[in-house]
């Protein structure tokens, strides 16, 4: 049995404190059942924040990709500790994952000196209201495996069928595929990661091979920003050009307008289902995107531990509420959301 560590997930749970000037999006909240802990976390956040106004990206970015492995228990933070058993953070996916220096920060602070003797802490994505949060701590996890993360993690060439499998894997569904991919209204991409639009999208590699889905004068602009080769591969593109620091919707409008970065973005509208969520998204309110967000990010904080032999086929599944609190994982009850 692991430790009831609260610390890692706990870190990890700030995440939700996306801050910008324009949009604050909480979602992770302590006040009540662990006031400290809340008040370091914001503190390190919001000065994380103001040194660095796009680090809300990388960290919402980590706690998707924890989330996908073996759920939200901080497996993502392992390190390996030999060279015969990579941990998920070595797999190709996590290759570019930014922040880590951040969460170790706040780790170190939430660790020192006693805890406070509080009633037990509550840990990730958690709750507005202390009645109805489970008195139990979230547990980290011990185990880190980076071909589980190869596995899960989806990859930014992956058709909607592709897309809508991964996500069923670890039991979301499409209307949560299209919430969870509102997460690129925030943050930046390295130039190789959509490349193979412009220059080779079918293999043939001349000049006017590209992404039909693509809209033309978006891709002419990537095209400049990013050149043909290994010159500008690392080179790094706001996401939601113009608010790439801003938690809004215009990614839905992007994606809608066929503006979408990746080809995982663009799939989303090769979907009756997922094209109708991105549609509506698009002719909606803010407000109505934070709040199904805010339940989208509810559901990816409860995927399941993968169980191994227990679980179908070795799939992540999601855990009943009984197998999550027995985990010590904490159940938003419906009643608690806003
Ligand atoms: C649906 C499948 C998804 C795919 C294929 C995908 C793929 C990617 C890729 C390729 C990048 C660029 C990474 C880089 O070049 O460094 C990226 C960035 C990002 N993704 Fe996703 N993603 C997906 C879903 C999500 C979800 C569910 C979230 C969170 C809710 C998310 C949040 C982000 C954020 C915030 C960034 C920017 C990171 C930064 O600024 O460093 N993505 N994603
Ligand atoms: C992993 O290694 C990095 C440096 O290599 C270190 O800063 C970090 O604290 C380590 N993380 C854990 C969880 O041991
Ligand atoms: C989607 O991608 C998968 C994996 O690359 C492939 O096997 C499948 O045929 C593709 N589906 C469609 C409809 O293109
Ligand atoms: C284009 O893609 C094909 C197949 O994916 C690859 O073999 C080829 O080397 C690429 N060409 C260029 C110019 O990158």
């Amino acid at each position: 049995m692991g430790r009831l560590s609260l610390l890692p997930s706990l870190a990890l749970s700030l995440l939700f404190v996306l801050g910008s000037a324009e949009a604050q999006l909480r979602i992770g909240f302590y006040s009540k059942s662990c006031p400290q802990a809340e008040s370091i976390i914001t503190e390190e956040i919001d000065r994380a924040i103001r040194v660095a106004p796009s680090i809300g990206g990388p960290l919402l970015r980590i706690f998707f990709h924890d989330c996908f492995v073996r759920g939200c228990d901080a497996s993502l933070l392992l390190n390996s500790t030999s060279a015969s058993n990579p941990t998920e953070k070595d797999a190709r996916p996590n290759q570019f994952l930014r922040g880590f220096a951040l969460i170790d920060r706040i780790k170190a602070r939430l660790e020192r000196p006693a805890p406070p003797p509080s009633p037990a802490p509550i840990s990730l994505l958690s709750l507005r209201e202390t009645s109805c949060t489970r008195p139990h701590g979230r547990r980290d996890g011990s185990v880190s495996i980076d071909t589980e993360a190869l596995r899960l993690l989806p990859a930014f060439s992956a058709n909607i069928s592709t897309l809508k499998s991964q996500f069923d894997d670890v039991g979301l569904d499409s209307k949560d595929l299209v919430l969870l991919s509102g997460g690129h209204t925030i943050g930046n991409a390295h130039c190789f990661t959509f490349t193979g639009r412009l220059y080779n999208f079918s293999g043939r590699g001349d000049n006017s091979d590209t992404d039909p889905s693509l809209e033309r004068n978006y891709l002419a602009k990537l095209r400049a920003k990013c050149a043909q080769g290994t010159s500008d591969a690392l080179k790094l593109v706001e996401m939601d050009p113009g608010s790439f620091t801003t938690f809004d919707n215009s990614y839905f409008k992007l994606v809608a307008k066929r503006r979408g970065l990746f080809q995982s973005d663009a799939a989303l509208l090769d979907d009756a289902d997922t094209r109708s969520h991105v549609i509506r998204l698009a002719e909606s309110d803010n407000s109505v995107f934070f709040r199904e967000f805010a339940e989208a990010m509810v559901n990816m904080g409860n995927i399941a531990v993968l169980t191994g032999s227990q679980g179908r086929s070795g799939r992540t599944v999601p855990a009943s509420t009984r197998e999550r609190e027995k985990r010590g994982l904490i159940v938003l009850s419906a009643s608690c959301r806003e």
